[in-house]
């Protein structure tokens, strides 16, 4: 049975999704996490596109020991000589090497002709191969190139030592008959050792389908992001595109490394880090996959999972919703519970999930594995020392009243303390927050969930702020949902003060 290489392209792809910007630490602990997934290669930025990206890269490549880490080039010696720098210290070091070859892109973008084109992806690819043995190429724009030119390109780059050639659906056009049979011809006219990979996007929602049509097809290489994140409407989903290979095993009769009980832990860290939300109906990891709603479907489901079930939650790692920890338990169960949960955290970091665990139990009768995931994820994803943190604060509100927060925050050992009114009581909390940070920012998003069941349910807000340009994530969890604002909030303004540092210039043509 033929296994297919993942390729994840969450923190190069994925982190041009619009609004997504994510800090070198916050970059190591999803490539950390991409490698407890068994993923095959981690497309770990564009060093040439910033300063930060290539440190990240660097810094990704010192701590990924199992994983092929890749840095992204356009065919430009400074390019690959700065992603070859960012490389240096990887054990499996892969070069990402990409120029546009449709008529569309060469002609508007590049103003180069074809053989133009062919003559500078040769002259960068056998630079780079005297450096570096793992290449990949990619012809960028590849569904509307002419295919016999691709080919030629391909052939082209193949000669230099190229061993992936990967087949973009850059725009997000191609129908899957269409891609299918793109990847049928290049596989029958390429030499049988290169691999095709697959890198689609999801501008008409097919990105997945096409993935898999060229997988059918001879590809052997896909390559996806975590929740579909990517440029524009995103690319194809990790999660679907392995769950589609491991539930319908029958049909494709091929494997992936995926350990896919990792599957939802990944999809949290990606979408708390990122600020982009999980869409509730998203397939694989949305909020409702699981859910049955119909009472037919109940029932059946009671009777048998089967008669609804294709797949059962436990498979991608969604936690059981079971009383597992109370009032009384002590601090060795609750370590030995977020181990059972797959979390590796420091003994400092456990006191801290600890207190908040007894904080929680004050309020809250039954500690579920989910409640104790909210815990932990809080610290977890805390990969700064936050500057400013809630201490207090006090609402008023009523139909007949004027809302109005009073609210104390410390930043180190200061303290800090405001009031303001507000349209209702989280605004009136925003604002007597921005008075004390001296911060205006736009509340651009607001999300409110419950994320465990019964009437002590814990809330979980994300907002997304913006400063500057700048759209930041932010999230809070509580069992109040004030509480629970005021620290989405705050936890924004602090990613906001860590981040606004950092220059970010994206290469717009990716
Ligand atoms: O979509 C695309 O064409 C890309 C390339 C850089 C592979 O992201
Ligand atoms: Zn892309």
């Amino acid at each position: 049975m033929d296994n297919i290489i993942i390729f994840d392209t969450t923190l190069r792809d994925g982190e041009q999704s619009p609004g997504a910007s994510l800090t070198s630490d916050e970059k190591i602990k999803v490539a950390e996490q991409l490698e407890h997934l068994g993923v095959d290669v981690i497309e770990a930025g564009f060093p040439i596109a910033s300063e930060d990206d290539a440190k990240a890269v660097a810094l990704i490549c010192e701590r990924i020991k199992n994983a092929s880490v890749c840095a992204l080039a356009r065919c430009k010696n400074a390019d690959v000589e700065v992603a070859l720098r960012s490389l240096e210290k990887a054990s499996k070091p892969r070069l990402h090497i990409f120029l546009a070859t449709s008529e569309i892109h060469r002609k508007y973008k590049l103003q180069k002709a074809k053989e133009e084109i062919v003559k500078i992806a040769v002259e960068n690819v056998s630079f780079a191969k005297k450096y570096i043995d793992d290449v990949e190429f990619s012809p960028e724009d590849a569904t509307r190139t002419e295919q016999d030119f691709l080919l030629e390109v391909l052939k082209a780059v193949v000669a230099e030592g190229v061993k992936t050639v990967n087949i973009p659906d850059t725009v997000g056009y191609a129908t899957p008959p269409e891609y299918g049979s793109l990847i049928k011809f290049l596989r029958e006219k390429l030499p049988s050792d290169v691999v095709i990979s697959v890198h689609c996007h999801n501008d008409l929602g097919l990105a997945v389908a096409n993935s898999l049509m060229a997988v059918i097809n001879g590809a052997r290489q896909v390559e996806c992001t975590i929740n579909g994140i990517g440029e524009r409407a995103g690319s194809a989903a990790l999660e679907e595109i392995a769950m589609n290979l491991l539930v319908r095993k029958d049909f494709y009769n091929l494997t992936t490394n995926i350990v896919t009980k990792e599957l939802y832990r990944t999809s949290r860290m990606v979408s708390a880090l990122t600020g982009i939300p999980v869409q509730p109906n998203k397939a694989i990891i949305g909020e409702n996959a699981f859910r049955h709603e119909a009472g037919i479907h109940q029932d059946g489901i009671l009777k048998n999972r089967s008669t609804y079930e294709i797949m059962n939650p436990e498979m991608i790692g969604v936690p059981a919703s079971e009383l597992v920890l109370g009032k009384h338990s002590g601090r060795h169960a609750l370590k030995s519970r977020l181990e059972t949960l797959g979390f590796q955290l420091s003994e400092e970091q456990i006191e801290k999930v600890f207190d908040k665990f007894k904080k929680l139990a004050d309020k809250k009768k039954e500690i579920t594995d989910i409640d104790i995931i909210f815990l932990a994820e809080e610290e977890q994803f805390q990969t700064h020392k936050p500057v400013y943190t809630l201490d207090y604060f006090h609402i008023i509100s009523g139909s007949s009243t004027i809302p109005s927060a009073t609210v104390r925050i410390k930043k180190g050992e200061e303290i800090f303390e405001d009031a303001s009114r507000g349209d209702g009581p989280v605004d009136a909390i925003y604002k007597a927050i921005d008075r004390l940070t001296g911060l205006s920012p736009i509340l651009k998003e607001y999300k409110i969930s419950a994320v465990t069941s019964g009437q002590d349910a814990q809330g979980e807000v994300t907002v997304s702020i913006e400063i500057e340009g700048l759209k930041i994530p932010g999230k809070g969890v509580s069992t109040d949902i004030i509480e629970a604002s005021a620290k989405a909030y705050l936890d924004a303004i602090n990613r906001y003060l860590i981040r606004k540092d950092i220059i970010k210039i994206k290469y717009k043509g990716a």
